[in-house]
């Protein structure tokens, strides 16, 4: 798409996403510009401090989404993100969101249900329980990381407003506080707020997580604090953060990305490695720490568990 204002900054040829050249200046520049003072965000501003919910941190790791994979290095995790509303620049969204507030936090979740509900943060959190999964997370960008999320299935919650039958997809969308996020101003043709969805099967799926924390605490503000998605099996742009609102619909929900770029960022956008991005390649990723090169599985690795839900 030729539209320069409609391009997200994960315009990268296929060169750039190959080049060692270029993953070598890009690690000096992370060196340069952020990673020296992440552990500082890390532990004290980056950090939500969701007061009454911090007693459930360290959540109990679940046996079944632990499956031994080395954990990306967590000043690294939270110091490389991706979240517009602060800013294009991955390491400076964490030094942007200190005027971020998170408490109090609403979620409201209506639409196609029988028990609309807006609900307190905190007493969600405690009414549902908090575990930890180790999940892939897969960007459009083609790098990866493996954390363990803290939070709970998406379908404890989805159930909480007993969803109708005519429900068939699940629309998301992010807090807009232009005050506080000094990137929306600087993007004023994106269709703000972000939205993302998910189908109905897909929002029930086991899998689809709704996470709360990171590392064994509460979620700091650059990852998407105090309440995101993470949808392990799709690029990482589904995996929506700052939810303030969720609603049950008929027909498929405009997203913020698919708005912007539908050939780029379709609604479905499961990583599939044999389906090239329009300009790069997605058969390959690189490790965000360590910069090895993967290649990429289908569904990111979750085939066994996702892989019917799009069988023809
Ligand atoms: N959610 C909102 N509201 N705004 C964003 O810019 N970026 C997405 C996703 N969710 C984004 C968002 C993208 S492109 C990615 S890769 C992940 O968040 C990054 O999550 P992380 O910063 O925790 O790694």
């Amino acid at each position: 798409m030729a539209n320069i204002i409609s391009r997200p900054d994960w315009y990268i040829t296929e060169r750039e996403v190959t080049s060692e050249f270029a993953y070598r200046n890009r690690r000096k520049f992370l060196k340069q510009m952020g990673f020296a003072g992440g552990a500082l965000a890390t532990l004290s501003g980056g950090l939500s401090a969701a007061g009454k919910v911090r007693s459930l941190y360290p959540a109990k790791r679940a046996a079944a989404f632990n499956p031994g994979w080395p954990l990306t290095d967590e000043t690294v995790a939270t110091t490389y993100n991706n979240f517009y509303e602060f800013t294009t620049q991955k390491t400076m969204v964490h030094r942007l969101v200190d005027d971020f507030e998170i408490s109090p936090w609403k979620v409201k979740v209506h639409g196609l249900c029988a028990k609309p509900t807006t609900f307190d943060f905190d007493d969600l959190c405690r009414k549902i329980g908090l575990e930890e999964r180790v999940y892939r997370f897969r960007c459009v960008e083609a790098w990866a990381m493996t954390v363990p999320w803290t939070g709970f299935p998406m379908h404890k919650l989805l159930k909480l407003v007993e969803p109708k039958a005519e429900a068939k997809f699940v629309k998301f969308v992010t807090a807009m506080i232009p005050e506080q996020m000094p990137g929306i101003a600087r993007q004023p043709r994106y269709p703000w707020p972000y939205t993302e969805g998910l189908t109905m099967a897909e929002a029930m799926h086991d899998l689809a997580f709704v996470a709360t924390g990171i590392f064994g605490k509460p979620m700091p503000k650059q990852n998407g604090a105090p309440i995101r998605t993470v949808i392990p099996w799709k690029y990482g742009y589904k995996s929506i953060k700052s939810i303030v609102e969720i609603e049950f619909t008929k027909s498929q929900p405009e997203t913020l990305w698919e708005t912007l770029s539908p050939e780029e960022y379709p609604f479905e956008s499961n990583v599939e490695p044999k389906v090239p991005h329009p300009r790069w390649s997605q058969a390959t990723h690189r490790i965000v720490d360590t910069g090895e090169r993967e290649r990429t599985l289908l569904y990111n690795g979750y085939e066994k568990q996702v892989g019917h839900l799009y069988k023809k």
